[in-house]
Parts: C-alpha cells; sequence; structure tokens
C-alpha cells in the first residue's frame, strides 16, 4: 500500500464550477460496516462503500482475519462474518497504509481475542501516536509490544496479543476522539460484562448508531457534567444487516469550499451525509456568509442524509468556537483556504488534535498558505488567517502534502483561485479517501 513514486499536479484558476455531483461514500461508516460485517453471523451487505485505500485496507485485515469479503460487478460489497469472539490469527503483518481509523479499530477488535496480530503502516502512520489506544486496551488485559524509539508514546509497528476474556473497563476519554471511543467499544463486544466509555465531548456518533442497528446492546445516558456515558454489553451477538453508507461530509467539503470560492459558481452535491456530529462545516460557512442550501433532508441507513446546492458567495472572516472542533475536526484545513478569502481576520483555536492527523495539519496549512501569498499566524493549538477580502491568492509555489490526502486536496482548492497555479508534490495520498476528487472537479469545470 506504500505509494512508490509521488505523483505531483499542478491546479490552476478556474472558471465558474456548474453541474451535479456525487462524492463517495463516508470513510468512517464504511470502516464500521466491513468490521461489523465480518462479526456478524451471516451474510451482510453494503452499498455505497468507499472504495478508497484506508478502507481496503480494512477490508483486507477483516479478510486476513477470517472473514470473506467480495465486491460484486455492481459495486456492492457482501461480506460473510466470522461472529463476535471468532476472529483468526492472521498469517502475516496487517498493512494499514496511511490509515489510522482501520488501526486503532482493528486494534480494539483485537485486544479482545485470543490472537496476537501485528501493525505496520506508512511513513505518515508510523509517526501518529498510539498510546491514545494502547492504553486503554491495555487496562483490559491486551499486551502491546511496540517498535523501540517511542518518545513516551507508542508507535507503529505494533505487536497486539489479545485477552481472552479481556476486562471491561470504564474509561474518561482525555482527548476528543472518535476513533478511541471505538476503539474500546469495539474491544467491549467480546468482553465479558459493560465496557463503558465517557465522553466528555461529543465526537462522531456512528460507531454507536451502527453497534446499535448490528444488534449489539448500548445504553447512552449523560451524566451529571453533561458528558455522555456509553455503556456497550459483552458478549455480543451481531446479525448482518444491509447497509447503505451516505456520502461523506468531509469529502463534500471540496466541492463545497471549491463553489462557495469561484465566482459564478453554482454545484449541487447530492445524497450528503450530515449526521450533526460531522456537519459543523455547513454551520461555519453558513455563519461565514456561504449559499448553502440543504434540500431534501431525509434518512438513509440511520443516517440523516441531504442534497446541498451551493453558490459562490463573498466570505467574511469568523472566530469559530473550541466546541464545534469535533464536529468538523477534518475539515479545518478546506476551511483555513476559504478563510484565506474571506473578508477580515478569522481566529480557529482548540485544534489541538489536528498537529496528531495524517500531519500536523496546523503547521503544514500555515506554511502552505503562507508561500501562496496569505498572511497567517500559527497558534499553539490554532491558525489565525487574514483573508483576501475575495481578492485571488498570489499561488505560485509547491506545497508538500506530507502524505496528507487532506492538506493535498485543500491546496488544490486553494490553486482554483489563485493567480498562478498551485503544485501539490503528491496527490497519491487523495486515494486514501477521495479517489474520484480529480475527476470529480474537472466535470465540475468542463460544464
Ligand atoms: C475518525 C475519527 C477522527 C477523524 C478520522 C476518522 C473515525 O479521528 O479525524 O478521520 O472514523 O472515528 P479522531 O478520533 O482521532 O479524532
Amino acid at each position: 500500500m506504500a505509494h512508490t513514486s509521488p505523483s505531483p499536479k499542478a491546479f490552476a484558476m478556474s472558471g465558474p464550477l456548474s453541474g451535479t455531483v456525487r462524492v463517495p461514500g463516508d470513510k468512517s461508516i464504511s470502516h464500521r460496516s466491513l468490521m461489523l460485517s465480518a462479526l456478524a453471523v451471516g451474510e451482510s451487505v453494503i452499498e455505497g462503500l468507499l472504495e478508497g485505500e484506508d478502507v481496503l485496507a480494512t477490508a483486507a485485515a477483516m479478510r486476513a482475519m477470517g472473514a470473506t469479503i467480495d465486491r460484486g460487478v455492481d459495486g456492492v460489497w457482501r461480506v460473510h462474518g466470522v461472529g463476535v469472539g471468532g476472529l483468526l490469527q492472521p498469517e502475516s503483518a496487517l498493512d494499514m497504509g496511511n490509515s489510522g481509523t482501520s488501526t486503532r479499530l482493528l486494534m480494539g477488535l483485537v485486544a479482545s481475542h485470543a490472537i496476537t496480530a501485528t501493525f505496520t503502516g506508512d511513513a505518515s502512520l508510523s509517526k501518529r501516536p498510539m498510546a491514545r489506544v494502547t492504553d486503554p486496551l491495555g487496562t483490559m488485559g491486551a499486551v502491546f509490544t511496540c517498535s523501540p524509539g517511542e518518545k513516551g508514546n507508542q508507535y507503529l509497528p505494533i505487536m497486539v496479543r489479545g485477552a481472552c476474556p479481556a476486562v471491561p473497563i470504564t474509561y474518561r476519554l482525555p482527548m476528543a476522539s472518535a476513533q478511541v471511543k471505538s476503539a474500546i467499544l469495539l474491544a467491549g463486544l467480546n468482553t465479558p460484562g459493560i465496557t463503558t466509555v465517557i465522553e466528555p465531548v461529543p465526537t462522531r456518533d456512528h460507531s454507536e448508531r451502527m453497534l446499535a442497528g448490528f444488534g449489539a446492546k448500548l445504553d447512552i445516558s449523560t451524566d451529571a457534567d453533561g458528558a455522555r456515558v456509553i455503556s456497550i454489553h459483552g458478549e455480543a451477538e451481531l446479525t448482518p444487516q444491509h447497509v447503505v453508507v451516505p456520502g461523506d461530509p468531509s469529502s463534500a467539503a471540496f466541492p463545497m469550499v471549491a463553489a462557495l470560492l469561484v465566482p459564478g459558481s453554482e454545484v449541487r452535491i447530492d445524497n450528503v451525509g450530515i449526521n450533526p456530529t460531522r456537519a459543523g462545516l455547513i454551520e461555519v460557512l453558513q455563519a461565514m456568509g456561504g449559499d448553502i442550501t440543504l434540500v431534501d433532508e431525509r434518512v438513509v441507513g440511520g443516517e440523516p442524509v441531504a442534497d446541498l446546492i451551493v453558490r459562490h458567495s463573498a466570505l467574511k472572516g469568523i472566530e469559530t468556537s473550541p466546541d464545534i472542533v469535533p464536529s468538523m475536526v477534518d475539515e479545518f484545513p478546506i476551511l483555513f483556504v476559504a478563510a484565506s478569502l474571506a473578508e477580515g481576520k478569522s481566529v480557529f483555536r482548540g485544534l489541538d488534535e489536528l498537529r496528531v492527523k495524517e500531519s500536523d495539519r496546523i503547521s503544514v496549512m500555515a506554511k502552505g498558505l503562507s508561500a501562496i501569498g496569505v498572511t497567517v499566524e500559527e497558534l499553539e493549538d490554532g491558525l489565525i488567517v487574514h483573508g483576501s477580502g475575495a481578492a485571488t491568492l498570489a499561488g505560485g509555489a509547491t506545497i508538500a502534502a506530507e502524505l496528507d490526502h487532506r492538506i493535498a486536496m485543500s491546496f488544490a482548492i486553494a490553486g482554483l483561485v489563485s493567480a498562478a497555479p498551485v503544485t501539490i508534490d503528491d496527490m497519491s495520498p487523495v486515494a486514501t479517501s477521495f479517489p474520484i476528487f480529480e475527476a470529480m472537479l474537472e466535470s465540475l469545470s468542463a460544464q
């Protein structure tokens, strides 16, 4: 799954964008649909699965642990699961590529099975902190052996020896992380008794929705401090499901911002997930003056979905509240680009988690935006962006995307509103989450 040769590409000033697009399936829901289907007894069917490298890494890992997973010529995926407790020991290391979600959630699954698995990843993933999952899963009884050289944290490659039976825990999340929450809940599936996660700040709730949808017993309440308390009853039995994956709001963010920024644009994005734990960007862009209309709001496969109509708008700067960060944690790079063309200053704080994504997204964005003529101030936990007030950006630089798909796509969109083209040093990481990104942009500018 390693990217052997970089694939540079220049993005130049664009005429108006128009047309209708569908973005690929939600990445978070795609991972979870494969994992839960692989643990159900019988055949699950998945429609709209994101066929990006990250999700394919999850599929390969679930196959290596015993599930049968096939893609039909119709693009529908069929999964025959092994049952909770039935995962087999993989014969070789599980290559997680660039995918933090695969790694952390699968470590949760392995942690409560009587198997040993080794997780490896690419250069970006091998720098991402894993103690956030190995600490709580270790308390449940799993044993982790990490590569040497960890700086007070734990990094891939990591060998996990699962505990069976594992010990149920009650764990208060020290950071807002759906991956950590999900790793513990997934470990709880095959743990006798009740495993509880306390979440002071709500994060995406796909795991809770889908675990319940597959038949696990979950209790969800709010404690006296307003924290969400999520308990899963082990040892669960999952029943196969027909999953329909909605379009990924984190991918929709790119055509959305492109349409807002490129003068004369009007773009319709169909079938976008608008789960409130994911929809912060729409709210922020509307507050900045973005003309975004939600039409035909409906529920698909247990998730709220809408079609979005987005028109070019004059944006004004904004200061976001740290409370909104978890509901748009992956959207800040592209929001920084939107803020670069807004009127006035924007202040984004509470973004500490951005420093441990596929790259350090605060510093990589600050460096790249400065290189294309935007005035920014990097803060320890955020970024201040001085907007151009709709004037085109200078552009004319090559951006190091640092193996980060969202950095690459954000600067590609910046190129559409820059006087001189913006070159991305390597677009190949985009295949992790949005393989049709360039084709989608071409279809919008061709019309
Ligand atoms: C994800 C959770 C988020 C997000 C990631 C996907 C998930 O990570 O950034 O892209 O599917 O649970 P954190 O849990 O680290 O915030």
